[in-house]
């Protein structure tokens, strides 16, 4: 399958990321996004972030015009997907939202044109399902941040085809990164793992094994893990690390998979990590000092 146009449908934290690694390869991107605001940040981020690249010398002044020159933005997805072999979605983690953009995108993209999730819970078999194409529709779960992370973990479908697989797989090797292809049941391989990892660094802080630090002290200096379980999970949000959860819990309907009740409170209360300025470390604007929060000392 020869793919040149790629339409990436939204531009957050992951479309921005996943419309520059395509872009710098050389693909023609269109970034797809109900709020033209988010695409006028996302185009700014990317831009800021190519900034970076350059100053470490990995990219050229050249190369940053060539790869800004090769994004457009749309704000219409019917309008943004007529010309594109591959879609690559990265809307908002919500089923009911992903069913319908996967309707929309079958009835609008050519015939011919792959269809890929870069959800990190939702089911791909339950996503191929609203479409004609269940054969074309793949996830690819790309890791933030987009441009510096390796993995791509591509996941497929009850129905995929193994061509598309084959063209995912390539195309990845060809973005720079290394593809893991894995089977659709919940949590993938990366959060079905990961998971259950970080709720259970949690209950050992409910149960008063240890403490923050001492948790990711732990788990960093004696496993050779770059950020402890903690500190990850603030990073990825709690909100996010709940919900995941439950999607385990429910998919597999064992009682393992359960959010920890100390991060069910959390949540529920709004202590989300970085992105709420507390979670169990506390976070300062322009600080890189990592603070456990008074919650935890
Ligand atoms: N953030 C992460 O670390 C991470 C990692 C891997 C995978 N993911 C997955 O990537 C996807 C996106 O996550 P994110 O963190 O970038 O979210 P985000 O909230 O930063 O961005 C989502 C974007 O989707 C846009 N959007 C909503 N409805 C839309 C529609 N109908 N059409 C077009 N755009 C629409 C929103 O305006 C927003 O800009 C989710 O499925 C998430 O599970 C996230």
């Amino acid at each position: 399958m020869n793919i040149k146009n790629v339409t990436v449908i939204g531009a957050g934290t992951m479309g921005n990321g996943i419309a520059h690694l395509f872009a710098q390869s050389g693909f023609l991107v269109n970034l797809v996004d109900v709020n033209a605001a988010q695409l006028e940040k996302a185009i700014q981020t990317i831009s800021k972030n190519i900034d970076r690249q350059i100053s470490k010398g990995t990219i050229t002044e050249e190369q940053k015009k060539n790869t800004i020159a090769n994004i457009s933005t749309v704000t219409d997805v019917a309008g943004g997907v007529k010309e594109a072999d591959l879609i690559v979605e990265a809307a908002t983690e919500n089923i009911e939202l992903k069913l319908k953009i996967f309707k929309q995108l079958d009835d609008t993209a050519p015939a011919n044109a792959i269809l890929a999730t870069n959800t990190s819970s939702i089911s791909i078999t339950k996503i191929a399902s609203v479409t004609k194409r269940a054969s074309h529709v793949i996830g690819m779960h790309f890791m933030n941040p987009v441009p510096v992370m390796k993995l791509v973990e591509i996941i497929n479908g009850y129905a995929t085809e193994q061509a598309v697989t084959d063209s995912i797989v390539e195309l990845s090797k060809q973005l720079g990164k290394v593809p893991c292809v894995v089977n659709d049941y919940p949590g993938f391989i990366a959060n079905r793992i990961l998971m259950p990892m970080i709720n259970e660094a949690i209950y050992s802080l409910y149960e008063g094994v240890a403490g923050v630090e001492e948790i990711d002290t732990v788990m960093k200096l004696g496993m050779a893990h770059p950020m402890g379980p903690l500190q990850l999970a603030d990073f990825i949000g709690l909100d996010v690390c709940y919900s995941i959860l439950n999607v385990l819990h429910d998919g597999f309907g064992n009682p393992k998979y359960a959010p920890c009740p100390l991060l069910t409170n959390m949540v529920t209360a709004g202590y989300l990590g970085v992105k709420s300025g507390e979670g169990f470390y506390k976070y300062v604007a322009g600080s890189k000092d990592l603070t456990v929060s008074g919650r935890f000392k």
